[in-house]
């Protein structure tokens, strides 16, 4: 009797503790989301909340592909993704937050002959394109 009422609660046992661990998971994961968010916004001072229109708006989407942002599939050039991990901005120039917010104003500044081109896209804009990018 015992023993059947032990395997009875087995099933419930274990969903229990599935239950426990996805809740883990999740916890961690937007600690770490989180984290990174802050961190990207502490980098640049940047608003990450205005970037996805601001890169819709100046067309970086139409030529890269970028993350979280819908339709953003453009293969012009290479997919910002990760872009917190890179050594070099357009493999000129080390990556640091104002290398980046310059690079998006004005890739020709560190890179002459770059197909990228100047967007129109203001310098505050560009900070909170790259808090978006360094969030990712
Ligand atoms: C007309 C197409 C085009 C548009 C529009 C464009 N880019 Fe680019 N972008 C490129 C190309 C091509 C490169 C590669 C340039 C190089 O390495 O010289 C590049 C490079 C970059 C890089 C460096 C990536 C790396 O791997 O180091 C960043 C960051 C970037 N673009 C961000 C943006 C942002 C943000 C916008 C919008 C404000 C934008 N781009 C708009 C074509 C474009």
């Amino acid at each position: 009797m015992q023993l059947a009422l032990a395997r009875t609660r087995w099933p419930l046992a274990v969903a229990v503790a599935v239950l426990i661990a996805a809740a883990v998971a999740a916890a961690l994961l937007w600690q770490s989301q989180y984290r990174s968010a802050s961190t990207a916004v502490a980098m640049t001072g940047g608003d990450i909340a205005r970037a996805p229109d601001l890169i819709r708006r100046y067309g970086c989407a139409g030529c890269h592909t970028i993350p979280g942002i819908p339709g953003g599939d453009g293969k012009v050039g290479g997919p910002l993704q990760d872009i917190r991990q890179r050594v070099y901005v357009g493999g000129v120039v080390t990556n640091s937050p104002d290398n980046l917010v310059r690079w998006i104003v004005s890739p020709q500044t560190f890179s002459p002959r770059t197909a990228m081109p100047a967007t129109g896209i203001t310098e505050a804009e560009a900070r909170d394109v790259a808090a978006y990018l360094y969030s990712r």
